[in-house]
């Protein structure tokens, strides 16, 4: 229970010491697998300037330096907006693809070896870029990623919840029509609002055969976690770190099994939490829930995986715990059984190693 520590300092993505080399190789040797990760949200802001440059998007800064600055978030709701306008730059195919491309690319030099990625497929059809186009162009890289890396990739596309249900209809109607196989799951993101208006929604994608896989309690309170399992059937909750709020929460949360996916440094970069030292992902771990590591928007808040178990280990937790953040990870997945066995026992082995 040495994780139990906590540790004051803060990894940030500056490589390791020395001193901290032991556990660096022993993240980078870990097996990894990504649960909560936007595809719009992994554009380097490289790629981002020269979309906004071919499609002439205005709303995007003109400079590296001023996208850096552009990326410094008053609260949420600003990280929404910048994230709105950022989704502006992808238009056509060879945008998707490419954006997939260094994404999965990006993850596997990570040693992640499957990430279920949310596509804002909503945040396209609204305008007039059409599913096939985006479908088109993520699953001719996500094909490709796998031939050259070994990283497999699946897709979780998603509307803005504040956008209204209606919007949530368009987008399950279009995942429905033109979805590949590679579709895993059904979500809701953005700005946090109840998810009681998404009930029948969530509903049609479960019958479709779409897993359950909202966010809530990111900064919304407990009650909309409540809602994402007791209306919307979640299979795993995005976020949900306000469910430490509510003790019967925790409990049901508990008892269930339902994964949470965590994303620290996206929560202190959105202000969700106010300092890094006030995370509830120890607690959480303590409390007995099923907990995942994950990134969110990475080149946005200036992390990627590695730098989230960096992060992770700052506040306290041991190899064996971050060995059993991986773990939770490959049991949370869509993976199928033997792939779960394979990975966990590689992870296993590479914690064995390291004592
Ligand atoms: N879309 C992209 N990142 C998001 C986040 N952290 N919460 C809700 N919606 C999002
Ligand atoms: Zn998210």
């Amino acid at each position: 229970m040495e994780w139990k520590q906590r540790l004051s300092s803060v990894a940030v993505m500056t490589g390791p010491s020395s001193a901290a080399s032991g556990i660096e190789a022993f993240i980078r040797d870990l097996p990894k697998v990504e649960l909560h990760v936007h595809l719009e949200g992994s554009m380097q802001p490289g790629t981002l300037l020269e979309l906004a440059a071919k499609h002439r998007v205005d709303a995007v800064p003109d400079s590296l330096e001023a996208i850096r600055n552009w990326y410094a978030f008053r609260d949420f709701p600003h990280f929404i907006e910048v994230y709105l306008a950022s989704v502006q730059t992808l238009c056509d195919e060879e945008d998707f693809a490419r954006l997939t491309a260094d994404t999965a690319a990006r993850l596997a030099a990570q040693n992640v070896r499957y990430a279920e990625v949310h596509v804002s497929l909503y945040n396209h059809l609204m305008r007039g870029v059409p599913a096939r186009v985006v479908f088109d162009g993520i699953e001719h890289a996500r094909r490709e990623a796998e031939r050259e890396h070994g990283i497999r990739l699946r897709w979780i596309p998603d509307f803005p919840g504040d956008f209204g249900v209606e919007t949530g209809e368009e987008t399950l109607d279009a995942v429905l029509k033109d979805g590949p196989e590679s579709v895993v799951g059904f979500g809701v993101g953005s700005v946090e609002v109840s998810r009681e208006p998404f009930t029948d929604l969530f509903a049609r994608a479960r019958a479709a055969g779409l897993r359950s896989l909202p966010h809530a309690g990111e900064n919304g309170g407990p009650e909309r976690v409540w809602e994402a399992l007791d209306l919307l059937r979640a299979e795993r909750i995005g976020h949900g770190i306000d469910s430490m709020r509510d003790p019967r929460l925790v409990e049901r949360l508990r008892e269930a099994g339902i994964p949470i996916d965590v994303s620290p440094t996206s929560n202190l970069r959105t202000r969700a939490v106010e300092v890094i030292d006030e995370h509830p992902l120890p607690r959480m771990m303590e409390a007995g829930l099923l907990v995942t590591l994950n990134t969110d928007d990475p080149p946005m808040f200036g992390t990627d995986l590695l730098n989230e178990y960096r992060v992770a280990h700052g506040m306290g937790l041991d190899a064996d715990a971050l060995a059993a953040l991986a773990r939770n990870g490959v049991a949370a997945s869509f993976l199928d059984e033997a792939a779960k066995r394979d990975m966990t026992a590689e992870i296993d082995a590479v914690l064995a190693r390291f004592r």
